[in-house]
């Protein structure tokens, strides 16, 4: 579903100074600089409106969190919630998160939150998922050793096409559950898993540890060439 144009953006967005990083390849290797003396420095792909963000920024204030979010539509929603609360511990960045490892140092981050990513069941389109390997191994680069990634859908097949993706990267496997919330609510929840769990739609999560920095192989088969998720339907899903 396409993102609803927000009237006055620029002006909102410039209103969004305080917690807006405008460049972020500044702060490469030095994000702890914004919050000297955080626990751990934690990024969020694709934050969308931000209730994930703030929630958990609010629930740890010594965490440094930092939200990454391509549309400005979205994003600014998740700032002005950010500003509304007084946080001072997260901070955002507007671009594709393809990029992370131009603005994150090898080894930087702690733990990184992908939630409810679109699924882009077609297959001309794997490579889009925040799942696919090239991702995972720009976010192995800039997770430190024992770091970890977790990933929350409600893409069944997403999820089980993810799974064999993440451990193609020698990504160690942990708690994987696809009913994250079988016997009530457990953590916090995004904007999307709000609405699912509404619907009675059960979550999936894993988390997924960097126990190695050795690349995945060039030879392993790359299932976005080759495969749809089995759900493909000839639908496309959009940010
Ligand atoms: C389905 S929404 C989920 C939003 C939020 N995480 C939630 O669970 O409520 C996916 C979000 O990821 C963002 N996104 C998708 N690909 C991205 C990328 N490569 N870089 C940054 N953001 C991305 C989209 O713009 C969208 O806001």
């Amino acid at each position: 579903m396409r993102m609803r144009r927000r009237n006055n953006l620029a002006p909102r967005m410039e209103a969004c100074e305080s917690v807006w990083i405008h460049e972020p390849e500044a702060l490469r290797g030095s994000w702890r600089s914004l919050m000297p003396g955080c626990r751990e420095l934690r990024v969020e792909v694709g934050c969308g409106k931000g209730k994930f963000t703030v929630e958990t920024a609010e629930a740890e204030p010594d965490v440094l969190l930092i939200a990454i979010e391509r549309v400005q539509d979205a994003l600014v929603l998740a700032m002005e919630a950010a500003i509304r609360k007084g946080l001072k511990n997260v901070f955002f960045v507007s671009l594709d998160a393809a990029n992370i490892d131009q603005f994150f140092a090898d080894d930087e981050i702690d733990l990184l939150y992908i939630n409810f990513c679109d699924p882009w069941p077609r297959k001309k389109n794997a490579k889009r998922r925040l799942t696919y390997h090239t991702f995972l191994e720009k976010y192995k680069k800039v997770l430190k050793l024992g770091g970890q990634i977790h990933f929350k859908t409600d893409n069944a097949n997403l999820f089980a096409w993810s799974l064999p993706e993440m451990e193609s990267c020698f990504l160690e496997l942990r708690n994987v559950t696809d009913d994250l919330h079988a016997n009530g609510p457990v953590g916090i929840m995004t904007g999307y898993e709000e609405k699912f769990y509404a619907l009675g739609t059960p979550i999936n999560r894993v988390e997924a540890v960097v126990v190695t920095k050795t690349p995945r192989p060039a030879d392993v088969k790359d299932e976005g060439e080759d495969n749809d998720t089995p759900t493909d339907d000839g639908k496309e899903q959009e940010s």
